[in-house]
């Protein structure tokens, strides 16, 4: 019988992976925290209308990338793509959005039936930041900031470059959607075949096209920044400005439109030139329109989402995850002869309470090339167990090249506290 295996692009994440995922999320918990911002925590399924009315119809994960099924009553139900749709549709739910300034997060999978490939996964994970109720510029350059300073702690600020543009309001690309497909009608051979058929469902995304010969067509396009509303070139241009002053890079990306219906003014991407073609690793921007667009009050709103597995990626390829975040454990404990190994059980624990934070692991197995063996496992420290029959209970301590034999139960307490605590 064939073994079943892993769904394609859905990744198991194994223990020696674990602790740099664990890393990445303490940091961004603490970042997140610095910033007053709370975390919200959202069903990974919900209506399929719901990522059809946020999202929009004719985008790629509405169209082809979606996980909908009907569930056991027949009602349409979709594996969420993204999370800035359910956090309106909760937020909305449990009337935090009406009238109220709030900041959350999140984090979690998310599914959309992509080619995988490095960087591009059918089960991906994102962490998201979500702001509502606040207008202005400042929210924008608030939420740049966290996903800078994210970068800083994590050692990769050097990797990644911030791209910026706005794409006006509602009514200011409506209008630049008339100039600019006028204007493509008219190379309409020239266009290559996907950016042909976005011309009618969805001509701004022909900006971001890849094809050269479309790429040719667009630079004598009529520009959106020509067709910018007042309110968005002045919100703009504040935000460059305190992005200025606060000393973070920018390059101003007139092509850059995202794949997401429901964004307006401020949109944003952070993109690496180290993990290949998947190379951005943090994307958003502003959705002014979208909580009413859901069925609740107009409410400004904006925020991004990074994804977890190409920050892993990017995090390995540095090389700037912290040398001890993998080590799990502090310090190994094994018996040295027979008829020990049930004690080695009840010592550890008494180490573990007498030691706070003290991450103790047991050698339950047979007692062959114990040492060879405990020294495989990695640990910082190693400590052997005997029973010595005037003392008791004594053990041996390897740490940093030193020994120390025949420390009490008390003795190896002390130790402990002076290494690990
Ligand atoms: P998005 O650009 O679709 O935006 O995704 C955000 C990030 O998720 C991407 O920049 C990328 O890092 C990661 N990502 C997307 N698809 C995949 C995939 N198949 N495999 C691995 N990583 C992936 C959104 O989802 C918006 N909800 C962001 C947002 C929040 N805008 C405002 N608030």
């Amino acid at each position: 019988m064939s073994k079943i295996k892993a769904i394609r692009g859905m990744n198991d994440i194994l223990p020696d992976q674990t602790p740099v995922w664990q890393y990445l999320e303490a940091t961004v918990q603490r970042v997140l925290g610095a910033y007053g911002y709370s975390e919200m925590r959202m069903p990974i399924v919900e209506q399929t209308d719901l990522f059809k009315r946020s999202i929009g119809e004719v985008t790629d994960i509405v169209e082809k990338e979606m996980y909908t099924f009907d569930d056991r009553n027949g009602e349409s139900l979709t594996l969420r793509p993204e999370g800035t749709a359910c956090c309106v549709r909760a937020g909305e739910e449990h009337g935090l959005l009406y009238n109220q300034n709030q900041r959350f997060w999140y984090q979690g999978p998310m599914f959309r039936y992509e080619k995988p490939q490095k960087g591009r996964y059918r089960q991906f994970h994102q962490i998201g930041v979500e702001a509502f109720g606040m207008a202005g510029p400042d929210i924008d350059a608030e939420i740049i900031l966290i996903s800078a300073a994210l970068w800083r702690e994590l050692g990769m600020s050097d990797a990644v470059v911030l791209q910026l543009n706005s794409l006006g309001s509602n009514a200011a690309r409506a209008e630049y959607r008339e100039a600019l497909v006028a204007y493509l009608r008219e190379h309409y051979d020239a266009l290559d075949e996907d950016s042909q058929r976005r011309l009618e469902s969805n001509p701004l995304r022909i900006l971001d096209s890849k094809d050269e010969g479309t790429r040719a067509i667009l630079e004598q396009a009529p520009r959106l920044q020509d067709h910018l509303d007042e309110e968005s070139r002045h919100d703009f241009e504040q935000l460059c400005s305190m992005l200025d002053e606060a000393g973070i890079r920018y390059e101003v990306n007139p092509y850059l439109v995202r794949g997401l219906d429901y964004y307006c003014k401020t949109v944003f991407e952070w993109v690496t030139d180290k993990l290949g073609a998947q190379g951005t690793v943090c994307a958003g921007g502003r959705y002014d329109g979208l909580v009413k667009q859901l069925g609740g009050k107009p409410t400004p709103a904006v925020g991004f989402a990074m994804g977890v597995e190409r920050l892993i990626l990017l995090l390995e390829t540095l090389d700037v995850v912290p040398a001890d975040v993998r080590q799990t454990f502090d310090l190994y404990l094994a018996a040295e002869h027979k008829g020990l190994q049930h004690q080695v059980i009840l010592m550890a624990e008494q180490l573990r309470q007498a030691v706070p934070g003290l991450r103790v692991r047991t050698h339950c197995a047979g007692l062959k090339n114990i040492a060879a063996k405990a020294r495989q496992t990695g640990a910082p420290a190693i400590a052997l167990m005997r029973a010595d029959e005037d003392k008791g209970h004594q053990m041996s301590l390897w740490h940093d090249g030193e020994t120390e034999y025949d420390l009490s139960p008390d003795a190896m307490i002390e130790k402990l506290k002076a290494l690990f605590a």
